[in-house]
């Protein structure tokens, strides 16, 4: 079926250099969109499109809204759905106190695929139409993600999660299962539908050097799957992830020395880091992924996002709500939080780099800008469409606002899933298609 959308289109073609910097993205104030078999093929002005269009085709008319390419979230825990606003002083605490049982549930596969529908439900819902999932320990909870993101035609990333230590016994793995595991969801699930697995060694802490090495040759063995992990969230967490390889230089180069650090390589917070590492991260392309609602929640630190960028080797970033440390499923109050990151540490965020790093900057930072992250003709009708009025605050606010970069900060700032008028999978409404 095709169908031509009709509203306000707005796409980046790169990083805005700052608040003026309109060559950044392309803008269409009464633009058209044609989709076709799950694809954008053409995007221009609505007349333009208009006249292209089969005479046939259904005609959406979302105007005044905005019509942006899908939100992209690039860190979250499938099974903490549930774990959301546990009150704990600090990561290491609330892992083992509310996370670590938690997760225990999804050895049930049940408990799996419920979860796994409210969580496509709740990222449709908040206009994301791709994510990063680390599931649980259990195979079980791989596949029930996937079989979701196949069901709902999404483009999802994820992977059962390795950890052989330091955790309840009913939540590790072995090097050898850990590995046949992973082994058995990339052959059922790899490509299959839109999905990509990835390789998840939790964290240093949670794996034994014997499963890091597995973890290598997971990484070696696949060099186009991504690799997920955390690192240097907390400073405890830091202390105690290098006393368990004493032989490392830092945290850092615990991954590195398994052959973990590579340019499709996702380190979950990466706060504190020496300016060493920074460069290790430069040199090999590794993303540091921003979760500012978690880091805040959990009073893990404030992320040096600027800082890493304008370094003379600048470090990859991307942006995610790390779901359930993290204590919003909405990418604009992700990047609202981010915003008050930035400004804690003396540093500006534009309105126009946060809907950058949503989009387009999280889908280059998952090298899958020429499938999402875009309008572009040719990528995949993955959209959301906005509605800076969506609650009677925003759109008293609306009244005064004379721009569009102030829109967007609106946007962000009074933001949240009302705020998602539709979300389009593949070229079909889906949020409409929950109620
Ligand atoms: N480090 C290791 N596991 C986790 C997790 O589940 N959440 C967060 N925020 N950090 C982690
Ligand atoms: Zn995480």
């Amino acid at each position: 079926m095709t169908r031509l959308l009709r509203g306000r289109l707005l796409s980046f073609n790169r990083r805005p250099d700052s608040l003026s910097d309109t060559a950044s993205y392309n803008y269409e104030d009464d633009g058209g969109l044609l989709l076709e078999n799950g694809r954008i093929v053409a995007m221009g002005a609505y007349t333009d499109i208009r006249a292209k269009a089969p005479r046939d085709c259904v005609t959406v008319d979302h105007r005044p809204h905005l019509i942006l390419p899908g939100l992209i979230d690039t860190h979250l825990h499938f099974p903490q759905m549930q774990v959301i606003g546990s009150y704990a002083a600090n990561l290491l605490e609330w892992l083992n106190t509310y996370t670590f049982v938690e997760e225990q549930r999804f050895a049930d596969p049940a408990h799996g695929a419920r979860i796994a529908v409210s969580l496509f439900d709740e990222l449709i819902r908040n206009g994301t139409t791709t994510a990063v999932a680390y599931c649980s320990v259990h195979k079980a909870s791989a596949d029930a993600y996937f079989a979701e993101a196949e069901r709902r035609h999404m483009l999802m990333l994820g992977g059962k999660v390795m950890m052989d230590r330091n955790a309840p016994d009913a939540l590790t793995d072995t090097p050898q299962s850990g590995y046949d595991d992973t082994k058995a969801v990339i052959d059922t699930w790899h490509g299959r539908g839109r999905n990509h697995v990835v390789i998840s060694p939790r964290f240093a802490i949670t794996s034994t050097p014997e499963q890091m090495e597995m973890a290598g040759a997971l990484a070696r063995e696949h060099p186009d799957l991504h690799i997920q992990t955390h690192l240097s969230e907390n400073l405890a967490e830091i202390e105690f992830a290098c006393s368990l390889y004493p032989a490392a230089k830092d945290y850092t180069d615990i991954y590195a020395h398994y052959g973990l650090l590579r340019d499709n390589m996702l380190l979950g917070h990466a706060i504190h880091l020496s300016e060493r590492e920074r460069d290790a991260l430069s040199e090999t392309g590794a993303v540091a992924v921003h979760c500012p609602t978690s880091n805040l929640f959990l009073g893990s630190g404030l992320f040096p996002l600027k800082e890493l960028e304008r370094r003379e080797k600048p470090v990859r970033i991307a942006v995610a709500t790390d779901i359930g440390g993290g204590t919003s499923y909405s990418m604009l109050k992700t990047m609202d939080e981010a915003y008050k990151i930035q400004q804690l540490r003396g540093e500006r965020l534009t309105p126009l780099e946060s809907f950058f790093l949503m989009t387009l900057g999280n889908a280059d930072a998952l090298g899958l800008a020429h499938r999402i992250g875009t309008l572009s003709p040719g990528s995949d009708a993955d959209l959301v469409v906005l509605d800076a009025r969506a609650t009677p605050a925003m759109a008293l606010k609306m009244e005064a606002v004379t721009s569009l970069s102030e829109e967007l900060f609106l946007l962000q700032t009074l933001g949240d899933d009302r705020t998602i008028a539709e979300t389009y999978i593949a070229g079909k409404p889906a949020k409409s298609a929950l109620r």
